[in-house]
């Protein structure tokens, strides 16, 4: 069923009343879970509690929102998302982002874990998102626009904010992490993709690759969010390395990350508050 206005208001509504509302999100991939204990008097709600809301089905997707402050701002952290390949509609998938456009947000910080096609890259890496192609076929702003949120045709152009690129560059220097930046290809999954499938997305301009965000972002920037992009580089894609790809391995690689992951999103929000609240 389509998703419609009532629909998102309702699961926006119970959302703002377990949690309050929101400025910033932050939406955390596989194994990148935990930054979470980071926000100040958190509130939380599980997607089960929330109308209309799909429920994630992969291992190491919990299922809830955390919302918390970080100096005076609301911080929106999403634990778990829904992915297509589980079999949820687009609608479904990009759900939360149009909740949280109605709880206030402005800012999304969006996460992945993701197979590494760039042969310069080396799995346990992060990459900043400077762009992305999206290969599902599908996208998520299909059938009858939502004019509240915003234009039936709208730009792609810079999808993940340039500013908000720089600042993360700048943050990761500052903290010694080294953050490459490049492509992220969407690919439907579940399965892996073939080594040919990796041959041909890296000629197509790829750098990394995985089965989501994508939807997201589209959806965020039709709300007009800013976006800002993050892959954890979980294994190197199929075919760069002579070995097979294990689902238990990426998620280890993405508990390997976690630390210096988190390092830079703390002092990526840390920005971010500071900013916000010197606008005021
Ligand atoms: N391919 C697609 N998605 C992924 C991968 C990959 O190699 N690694 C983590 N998510």
């Amino acid at each position: 069923m389509a998703v419609t206005m009532k629909k998102l208001h309702a699961a926006a509504d119970t959302v703002r009343k377990a949690c309050g509302p929101a400025d910033i999100a932050v939406i955390l991939g596989s194994g990148l879970g935990g930054y979470e204990e980071s926000l100040i008097d958190p509130q939380e709600i599980a997607y089960s509690k929330i109308p209309g809301f799909p429920v994630s089905t992969v291992a190491g997707h919990a299922g809830k929102f955390v919302v918390g402050t970080v100096r005076d701002k609301r911080v929106l952290v999403m634990s778990g998302r829904f992915h297509h390949y589980e079999g949820h509609s687009l609608d479904a998938v990009t759900m939360p982002i149009r909740v949280m456009a109605l709880l206030g947000v402005k800012t999304l910080i969006i996460t992945n874990a993701a197979g590494g096609v760039n042969t310069n890259f080396n799995a346990g890496e992060l990459m900043l998102i400077t762009d992305y192609i999206n290969l599902s076929g599908r996208n998520p702003l299909r059938g009858k626009n939502l004019d509240e949120f915003g234009p039936r045709f709208p730009d792609m152009t810079n999808a993940f904010d340039p500013q908000l690129r720089d600042i993360a560059l700048q943050r990761a220097q500052r903290h010694g992490i080294h953050l490459n930046q490049g492509v992220y290809c969407w690919m439907n999954g579940p399965s892996y993709e073939s080594a040919a499938e990796i041959r041909m997305v890296r000629t197509l301009g790829a750098d990394a690759v995985g089965m989501s965000t994508v939807p997201e972002v589209i959806v965020a920037r039709h709300c007009g969010m800013r976006v800002l992009g993050i892959s954890s580089i979980t294994n190197m894609a199929a075919g760069v390395l002579d070995q097979p790809i294990h689902h238990e391995e990426v998620l280890q690689m993405g508990e390997k990350v976690r630390g210096s992951f988190r390092t830079l999103l703390d002092s990526l929000i840390d920005h971010l508050t500071e900013e916000e609240s010197e606008k005021i």
